[in-house]
């Protein structure tokens, strides 16, 4: 590898937090047994908040952010890895406590990284990254784990809520793909075309998902996914069907919730934490491998914005904004 290469830096002196990107030598790259020539990384709402202040998840200056990459092993001393290989990294707090794939190069520990299925390339693992891999958490819960882990009624209408967000738009057409009949719920309805594309059979707005929610309503959906908390997913409970799981992985909206206890014992509802970072090795390499069969990069493509480096410190807060749509891309050698 060379000795210089391309990083985002974040620093902080006192009040003054700067985000800058920076020509680093390799002697600056913490521990890891495995170093990645990393490819591609993306832009995911977690990303954004530590790049704005490093979210008091980030407690070392100075940091490389990235919470997920694709790349190429360059050298490894792990049994698991030799050089050539093409990984995936996704969670296990890199990004936070370790550096990240904000970087040409990543330093990580073997333990966190999978192979990269055959079905994809480096270019399509970051465009699901963290946020597909949540999304298949979230779909597979909803779905498989009610009709076979739990032996229940097969799962026909769900509802995904921050639908044109990154987790939410892989949920639509992964559960679309699995059969499900997906009402997606956007607070935009410019993206309405959009979510029919992944297909979403119906879009609800938003502000329809506000109100008060009762204890119970009627009974709609047989599975969820929520990515934003607070009221939608209030009324989410209250409108899932008996036995139905709502996947719950996001907080866009709110991290309260104001909920009884009635669609718990009279519907038998499960609110199911989906926790992506910390997944064994062993979930994520099955899930990655089915990921390539649930999704159509010919539709998705047309909602992936490939961004350098730069553009990142522009966009993202935007993203915190809830004003971007869709997956953004971050292309190191751009
Ligand atoms: N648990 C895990 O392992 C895990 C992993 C990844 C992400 N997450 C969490 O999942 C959530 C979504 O992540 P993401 O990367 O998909 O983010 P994203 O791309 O920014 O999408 C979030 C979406 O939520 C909706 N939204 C934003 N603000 C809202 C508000 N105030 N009220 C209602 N809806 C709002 C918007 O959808 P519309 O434009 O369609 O309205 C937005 O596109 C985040 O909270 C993130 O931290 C959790």
């Amino acid at each position: 590898m060379s000795d210089q290469f391309k990083a985002l830096v974040l620093n902080q002196e006192g009040e003054n937090f700067t985000r800058d990107i920076k020509s680093i030598d390799k002697k600056f790259l913490k521990d890891g047994n495995v170093k990645v020539k990393v490819h591609y990384s993306c832009l995911n709402y977690k990303d954004a908040l530590i790049l704005k202040n490093g979210a008091r998840l980030v407690k070392d200056f100075p940091h490389i952010p990235g919470i997920d990459f694709s790349g190429v092993v360059e050298e490894s001393s792990h049994k698991n890895f030799k050089s050539g290989d093409e990984v995936i990294l996704t969670g296990w707090r890199v990004g936070e406590i370790y550096f990240g794939g904000y970087s040409q190069f990543a330093n990580v520990n073997g333990d966190f990284l999978v192979k990269k299925p055959k079905n994809l390339d480096l270019r399509q693992s970051m465009i699901l990254g963290t946020a597909g891999l949540t999304a298949l958490m979230c779909s597979f819960t909803a779905k498989a784990t009610r009709e076979e882990l739990l032996l229940g009624e097969k799962v026909e209408n769900v509802i995904v809520s921050g639908a044109s967000g990154g987790v939410g738009s892989m949920a639509v057409m992964m559960l679309s793909k699995l059969g499900c009949n997906v009402t997606a719920i956007t607070g935009k309805d410019n993206n309405i075309d959009y979510l029919k594309s992944l297909g979403a059979k119906s879009v609800i707005n938003t502000s329809e998902m506000t109100k008060d929610a009762r204890p119970l309503d009627k009974g709609l959906w047989d599975g969820a996914v929520d990515t934003v908390g607070g009221k939608v997913l209030e009324n989410i409970l209250a409108q899932t069907k008996d036995g139905g799981i709502v996947s719950a992985c996001g907080n866009a909206a709110d991290i309260k919730i104001n909920t009884t206890v009635m669609p718990f014992i009279i519907r038998g509802v499960k609110l199911w934490g989906i926790n992506s970072v910390t997944a064994s090795i062993k979930r994520r390499q099955f899930l990655w491998n089915e990921a390539g069969k649930l999704l159509d990069f010919g539709i998705i493509e047309k909602s992936i914005k490939e961004i350098s480096l730069d553009e990142v410190i522009n966009i993202y807060p935007k993203m915190l904004k809830g004003e971007t749509s869709g997956r953004y891309l971050i292309n190191l050698n751009k």
